[in-house]
């Protein structure tokens, strides 16, 4: 499965992308709709395409739906805006439901687009290989998501609180790795789109091979920890940072055992693995939010954005 979107789009295609492998063992990747059809890409007939989009009228993601039909492929949505020229030019999809979203950065559609890929993921998964065992357990997890949310917005104060912590800052890094890198690098687009920052994602592994350079007591880093079997290599990489003095917070879950690594934490409720991401992206928003708040800027319209790019 090729899964084509832009911007936030794209890295919630990431998350996607890996729920799709993880429950449904199809192997699956996601790819910038704006790059899609200048690289006179293969359109394999028994891939399925997602093309995935809030407004539904991303020029790019059209650009893109377009190609693969052009060349014979399959091509399906998962589209927020009901009858918009993406969802009408599929050749079938689902619907996400958010709602309007009227802020410049995505938000809510995310959340929605991430539940989306876990349901499709169930979907292919149950006609494949997954148990009806493992399919409640994803369904389960799915119900709890909303009470889960509310849980992360009655800490807004204390994510504030670590938002305007960061927001003097001049550069920031997000790491994550495997399910956690596509939350990292919407986290960094989030942070430099509302509060003007730079911030750049990286896998936690990638850290060492050149980015460790730039770790110093200016530049901080959100690591993103979930509780799985990454944790420890994470809170391994953790370490070098702090032995750096780079200030870091972490985006974690309960019952991860930080050792002696004292860290502020936000600390997010445990989902299913697969689903972890579509959570752990919130606190992300909120901080963001925060960070633009204190510096004062528009954060429903950020300067240079427009909420739906309907040109190349
Ligand atoms: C980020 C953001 C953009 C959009 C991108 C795709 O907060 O809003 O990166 O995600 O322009 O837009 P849609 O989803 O409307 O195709």
């Amino acid at each position: 499965m090729k899964i084509l979107g832009c911007g936030s789009a794209f890295y919630v295609g990431q998350m996607g992308a890996a729920m799709i492998e993880e429950l449904a063992r199809v192997p699956a990747d996601a790819e910038p709709a704006s790059e899609f059809r200048y690289r006179n890409p293969i359109v394999e007939p028994d891939t399925l395409y997602v093309a995935v989009s809030q407004s539904g009228e991303t020029a790019d993601t059209a650009f893109a739906v377009q190609e693969v039909k052009r060349k014979g492929g399959q091509i399906v949505g998962l589209v927020n805006v009901v009858g918009s020229t993406i969802a009408r030019e599929c050749d079938g999809g689902i619907y996400l439901h958010a709602g309007p979203e009227v802020a410049v950065a995505s938000t809510k559609a995310l959340t929605h687009m991430g539940v989306g890929f876990a349901m499709l993921a169930l979907c292919l998964a149950r006609v494949r290989d997954l148990s009806i065992a493992d399919g409640q357990r994803i369904i389960a997890a799915l119900r709890k998501v909303p009470a889960q949310i509310e849980e992360i917005l009655a800490d807004e104060e204390h994510i504030a609180e670590v938002a305007r912590g960061l927001a003097g800052a001049e550069s920031l890094f997000f790491i994550g790795r495997v399910r956690g890198f596509p939350v990292a690098r919407e986290g960094a687009q989030k942070f430099k789109e509302i509060s003007y920052r730079h911030a750049e994602a990286y896998q936690t592994s990638e850290l060492k091979h050149g980015p460790l350079a730039l770790i110093c007591e200016t530049l901080p880093t959100v690591a993103i920890l979930p509780n799985d079997e990454l944790s420890d290599r994470n809170l391994g990489a953790m370490q070098q940072i702090v032995a750096r003095r780079g200030p870091l917070v972490a985006v974690t879950h309960p019952g991860v055992d930080f050792g002696d690594l004292d860290v502020p934490r936000i600390v997010v409720p445990k989902s299913e693995r697969e689903l972890d991401p579509i959570l752990l992206t919130v606190p992300l928003q909120l901080m963001a939010y925060h960070a633009a708040l204190a510096l004062g800027h528009d954060i429903d319209k950020p300067r240079n954005l427009a909420k739906s790019v309907t040109v190349e």
